[in-house]
């Protein structure tokens, strides 16, 4: 298995230019599903997750073709089962059903286990598909939604934690296909259902109100192929900001929407740092030492939980007590033992890390978890002393386009080690 190798105390300064987001993506590819046209989707980053899902949607018998970062898929014939063995290495796969039904009227998807974040239900996906008409079974591992017809319902996909992104896109895809007119309350609001939104306008469905709470559809009788290109990714330019924050002196990102990173931006100014935006650049300054923080993971426009680990590794090291609460996934805290091993003073109490920074950490061997967890180690090796050598890096790989080498042309140095 590859390694990562943080040597510590390398000043970041430059320009990086952020990728495509791959929580767009995913469900934007799954949509694909929904016609037998061919549809083109741009800036598809090179993701391992990305991989899995184009991988599902040949094994459903789609024709996938991939040149750099644009993506052609043709979905003529569709088989609605996806197994085990290809769904069960990202929780994301979960996305083909609403799409299957949508067009088939029936799908079968092995169900997602739960993951090092805590446990990740779906009961708000199937309840959705229950009000559009399906019959829903849960049997040997697989859920099973079957539908003769889906007819337009009002579905409230709030749930204990808030709305559910996966689970409203889920819906959506179902119910563009729907007879008459779906209401969806208490819609996720992120920029990444918008996306998957404007995507399925191009392909002729009637949707409104995306990106809001209330998301209305008409549904149309079929829709046909599009092209699209898929918004910048705000989690990695989240991280590249925090990288700036915790080793750099200046660093610039290119090709993000400024305005889908106010959540990150506003607190790290709050923090001491100059953060300026002109255009689809944002530039982030030091400006003497950095401030504690008190924040709270929401759903968009609110702090988002997938920038939870890389602030917790920033904060380790700003002087002062910073209190860091999870509302979004509790258990979603096992990067803070790893940053502790690097010499974080981290205390949780319950669903909140309360952070004394410490100026500098130490290098030490440590576990990538998940996705961001293991971001936030790379972050807290650019300011820790010595090396710091982070095991089971397929995590990273899952959601960010060589960050290694982009954060290595910033001027970090880090070297991946080939199992
Ligand atoms: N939830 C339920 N029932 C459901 C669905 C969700 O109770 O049926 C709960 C979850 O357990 C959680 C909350 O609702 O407590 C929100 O979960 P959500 O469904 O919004 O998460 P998701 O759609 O499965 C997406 C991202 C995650 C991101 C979350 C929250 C993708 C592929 N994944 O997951 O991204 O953390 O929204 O913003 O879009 C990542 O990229 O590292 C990542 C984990």
């Amino acid at each position: 298995m590859d390694k990562i190798l943080v040597h510590g105390g390398a000043t970041l300064k430059g320009t990086v230019r952020i990728s495509g987001s791959k929580n767009s993506a995913l469900p934007i590819l799954a949509a694909t599903l929904l016609t037998n046209d061919p549809c083109i989707v741009h800036r598809v980053p090179d993701l391992s997750d990305i991989h899995y899902m184009l991988t599902i949607l040949s094994h459903l018998g789609c024709d996938v073709e991939r040149a750099s970062g644009t993506v052609q898929v043709k979905a003529a014939q569709l088989r609605t089962e996806a197994p085990y063995e290809i769904v069960r290495k990202m929780r994301a796969s979960v996305c083909v059903l609403g799409p299957l039904l949508g067009r088939e009227k029936e799908a079968t998807v092995s169900l997602p286990g739960g993951c090092v974040i805590g446990d990740r239900p779906i009961d708000l996906h199937l309840k959705g598909f229950e009000a559009l008409g399906a019959a829903v079974r849960v049997q040997g591992g697989n859920v099973k939604v079957l539908a003769p017809r889906l007819k337009g319902a009002l579905i409230d996909m709030r749930g204990k934690y808030g709305s559910t992104v996966l689970g409203t896109d889920n819906v959506m895809m179902a119910a563009v296909l729907a007879e008459g007119m779906t209401v969806i309350d208490g819609a996720a609001e992120e920029p990444e259902v918008v996306d998957l939104a404007n995507f399925l306008i191009k392909m002729g469905a009637k949707i409104e109100g995306a990106g809001t709470s209330r998301i209305i559809i008409e549904g149309v009788k079929e829709l046909h192929g599009a092209e699209h290109t898929v918004i910048p990714d705000r989690i990695e330019a989240g991280t590249f900001l925090v990288a700036g924050a915790i080793a750099g002196e200046e660093i610039i990102l290119q090709k993000v929407n400024p305005q889908h990173l106010l959540s990150v931006t506003v607190p790290l100014q709050k923090a001491g740092y100059v953060v300026e935006t002109n255009g689809e650049t944002l530039k982030l300054r030091r400006n003497g030492g950095s401030l504690p923080l008190e924040l709270e993971t929401e759903p968009y426009p609110g702090f988002p939980t997938d920038m939870q680990a890389q602030m917790c590794a920033l904060l380790a090291t700003s002087p002062g007590t910073s209190r860091v609460t999870e509302h979004i996934f509790p258990q979603r805290f096992m990067h803070i033992a790893e940053l502790k091993r690097m010499g974080a003073d981290i205390e949780l109490e319950n669903a909140t890390a309360v952070i004394r920074g410490v100026g500098q950490l130490s290098g030490a061997p440590v576990m990538a978890s998940d996705l961001r967890a293991s971001a936030a180690l790379v972050l807290a090796g650019l300011r820790a002393e010595g090396i710091t050598e982070i095991n089971r890096v397929y995590h990273i790989d899952r959601g960010y386009e060589s960050i290694d080498e982009k954060l290595n042309l910033l001027g970090a140095n880090i070297e991946r080690v080939k199992a």
